[in-house]
């Protein structure tokens, strides 16, 4: 989400002649795009003002500006860091354009965000993000060949521990037509990938011409589209997972089999206290019926370890969980109280930071174990991937390296691959055979 907010901005500044740098010393305007999920996050961002405030000094006509989600949790306070000259919400990200305007043109300091964002929301700013996001959706894409497409935003979920329903708002979806618009535009432009994006994704939902469209709908809609091959969705809630979605997967040939399904913990006393609506067992069972339905299907889970009263079995029954979803891979996050939600203001931030941590580290290496072991099914296999560019780290055979770079690509079940290839093949599809395998990563060559 972040990210595509963040691509969004700079096209749109880019449209306005502004150009981009990745130095901030070289920088006349300088954007944070802020997470408020981890208190983590946050501080960096804190961090990263304290530096821009010696840069200030430097550059007294310097123009910082918090966006996202930080600025609508802090709002104006984030001006008692003197460096910061311009605060936007996620919702208002159409406007920074204007808002660097008015900041150059009145040496003042500006600011957007909602006003009670649960009561007002943000559906009367939909219509400007719509166009925004029409406007400048595929002009700064990070991948070659992939875009994001947002098809609601906000949630109502009100997951005890999560900031996002107070500062994405109530979950708003978008029009069908507008999104299958948006997708037929990047298709013509040569996006291959698209991937749809709501914080709760399968909640999706739409009325229109006595029709109320789902998530499976978007999906058959998006499969018609001639030049997109590939159509992913993240990230889905297990709560009223609806089957037709499972369905659309396994019938649907450009609908890749990759699920994002945070289960959050597998102990029900504290799923209960999370506020996520389905107990461990029928977490499992829906994943069972999503193996069943959709064969090779590959799972992904997120995790919180050190959720207050988090007890040694109650991390046990999450680490059983794991073990029994077998995941391709899993994200975990040490527990992280957010003012103002529902867990911060009622319980105590009970488990001590070495538990959490060494929770972390012990429910990762379970599922390293699993990822290990699995992939090695993919051994002498050739598989397709969509070259995404060369590879962060060399691997493999560096010698090759000059002529033939080591490049990375993802399967449609979302398997890192990393080969020796040339260049040119980023945002192309291209067939690896596996020789190697690891837990987080597939090595092949060219085939
Ligand atoms: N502390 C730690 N992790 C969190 N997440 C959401 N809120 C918190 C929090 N307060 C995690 C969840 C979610 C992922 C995006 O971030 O696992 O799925
Ligand atoms: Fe946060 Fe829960 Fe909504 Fe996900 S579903 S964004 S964890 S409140």
């Amino acid at each position: 989400m972040n990210k595509l907010d963040s691509s969004l901005v700079s096209a749109a500044l880019k449209d306005k002649g502004y150009e981009l740098t990745d130095q901030s010393e070289n920088a006349d305007i300088v954007l944070i795009n802020t997470c408020s999920v981890r208190e983590h996050a946050e501080n960096r961002v804190f961090s990263h003002l304290g530096n821009l405030k010696h840069l200030k000094k430097t550059n007294p006509s310097l123009i910082v500006g918090v966006i996202g989600c930080m600025a609508q949790r802090l709002g104006s306070e984030l001006f008692e860091h003197e460096t910061v000259d311009i605060v936007a919400g996620p919702a208002q990200i159409a406007q920074i354009p204007d808002l660097i305007e008015q900041t150059i043109n009145d040496h003042a300091k500006t600011i957007s965000i909602t006003d009670k964002i649960r009561v007002t929301g943000t559906e009367d700013l939909s219509a400007d993000l719509d166009d925004f996001e029409f406007a400048y959706d595929s002009d700064d894409n990070h991948i070659r060949s992939q875009a994001f497409v947002r098809i609601m935003r906000g949630c109502n979920k009100f997951c005890t521990y999560c900031i996002v329903p107070y500062v994405r708002g109530p979950e708003v979806s978008r029009p069908p037509h507008a999104i299958i618009d948006q997708i037929k535009k990047l298709a013509s432009k040569g996006i291959k990938q698209i991937t749809l994006l709501g914080q709760t994704v399968n909640s999706y939902t739409f009325a229109e011409n006595e029709k109320t469209y789902t998530l499976a709908d978007l999906l058959e809609m998006a499969n018609e589209i001639d030049g997109i091959e590939w159509i992913r969705f993240i990230t889905s809630h297990p709560k009223n997972f609806d089957e037709s979605i499972l369905r659309a997967m396994a019938d649907l040939p450009k609908v890749c089999k990759y699920l994002h399904i945070p289960a959050q913990s597998g102990s029900d006393k504290i799923l209960k206290a999370m506020n996520r609506g389905y107990s461990a067992d029928e977490y499992l069972d829906f994943i069972e019926r999503a193996k069943q339905i959709v064969p090779d299907i590959a799972i992904a889970g997120d995790f919180i370890v050190g959720f207050p009263g988090e007890t040694d079995e109650d991390f046990q029954a999450t680490v059983d969980l794991v073990k029994k979803a077998k995941y391709k891979n899993c994200f975990v996050f040490k527990y992280s109280p957010r003012p103002g939600t529902h867990t911060d203001k009622k319980l105590e931030d009970s488990i001590p930071d070495e538990v959490k941590k060494q929770r972390n580290t012990e429910l990762l290496e379970v599922q390293t174990k699993i990822s290990e072991e699995d992939n090695k099914k993919f051994l002498g296999q050739t598989i397709e991937v969509l070259v995404e560019g060369p590879s962060k780290k060399p691997h493999l055979n560096k010698t090759e390296n000059d002529n033939n770079p080591q490049l990375m690509g993802r399967t449609a079940t979302d398997y890192i691959v990393v080969f020796n290839g040339p260049e040119s093949l980023a945002g192309q599809f291209a067939n690896i055979k596996i020789i190697k395998t690891a837990a987080l990563t597939l090595f092949g060559e060219l085939a």
